[in-house]
């Protein structure tokens, strides 16, 4: 049974004013809406400014009560946090889940039980559309595109159009919706510039600790004089990548370009700082988004099964006009 509280003093009064004979307006019952939201983890400060985001907009103030679970970025716990939410009888269960595939047999399960999900962030891939209600995110495979084309202006105004191009792709979690958009863009550019050299690529987890391991890794079996580019598959993994980059005596955002995606507010002093050379935007900031989906459909309305979100492209050009307008 779907939980309603009722604001048992507020009625109270008002009929303790009845009983004295003096007229009072009839107080309305209100309705907490319970959200059961798995996260995939803490993995990135992408990461972490989605969870306050959710956190600071799914308020009791704001007519929530929130159930969140952190899944350390394992789906077999994303799965046990549904079962829970389903126990538990929520209204909506929201998902940003850790890997594309896998979920048909929990989603039959909550829609068994009637409770909508909702996706945000990362998608999912399931044979039956109608498993879930809507997905809200950031479109994967555009921001790796934008990041190809960034790099192809770049070559060219700095006449190495025709040079042979290194690049490593530092891949985020082998298949996240993350993943896989950028990755195909990366694939798609190398295939598209017969001068362009995929030398490595490796997941590095979305996290800094593995962006550092992984690049460290592939400095020593590559060579730092042999790559020209690394394509982050995230912030916090380009940061760790910088780190293992100076070790190996080069200069990151010189000797090396870097791009990266997210554009957190650190992404942002490292570009004005010439560590990084791009940044394409990968917005966090979906709980305002859930809630207004939430709130349409519980005033009766409909909303579009799939909502991109808009998102920009940053680089050592416009990063220091652009920091301060930055929320994350
Ligand atoms: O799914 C969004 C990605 O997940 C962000 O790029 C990354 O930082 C996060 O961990």
């Amino acid at each position: 049974m779907k939980k309603f509280i009722v604001v048992a003093i507020a009625i109270m009064m008002v009929a303790t004013l009845f009983a004295g004979g003096k007229k009072e307006p009839a107080v309305e019952a209100k309705k907490t809406i319970t959200v059961g939201y798995a996260q995939v983890g803490a993995e990135s400060d992408w990461r972490l400014a989605n969870t306050e985001s959710f956190k600071t907009t799914f308020t009791e103030a704001n007519g929530y009560d929130l159930i969140f679970v952190d899944a350390q970025q394992k789906q077999e716990n994303q799965i046990k946090a549904i079962r829970n939410f389903i126990q538990q009888d929520v209204d909506y269960i929201v998902v940003a889940p850790v890997v594309e595939t896998g979920w048909e047999t929990v989603l039959t399960e909550a829609k068994n039980a009637k409770i909508p999900v909702i996706l945000s962030d990362r998608q999912m891939q399931v044979s039956d559309d109608s498993l879930y209600l809507c997905w809200v995110g950031g479109n994967f495979l555009k921001e790796g595109r934008d990041g190809v084309k960034w790099l192809e202006s770049y070559l060219a105004e700095k006449g190495r159009a025709d040079e042979q191009i290194n690049i490593v792709d530092l891949q985020g979690t082998i298949g996240a919706s993350a993943q896989i958009g950028r990755t195909q863009g990366i694939e798609e550019g190398v295939a598209a510039n017969a001068n362009w050299n995929l030398v490595a690529q490796q997941s590095g987890d979305f996290t800094q600790d593995g962006g550092q391991k992984v690049m460290e890794a592939i400095l020593k079996s590559v060579g730092a004089d042999n790559i020209d580019v690394v394509f982050a598959e995230n912030d916090n993994m380009a940061w760790g990548a910088i780190d293992s980059i100076k070790a190996a005596g080069k200069v990151p955002g010189k000797d090396i370009i870097i791009i990266t995606f997210d554009a957190v507010h650190e992404s942002f002093n490292r570009m004005i700082a010439g560590e990084i050379n791009c940044a394409v935007e990968c917005n966090p900031l979906h709980g305002p988004r859930v809630d207004e989906i939430i709130k349409t459909l519980e005033a009766g309305g409909t909303v579009d099964k799939i909502m991109y979100v808009t998102e920009e492209v940053f680089d050592e050009k416009n990063a220091a006009a652009r920091i301060n307008t930055r929320a994350y």
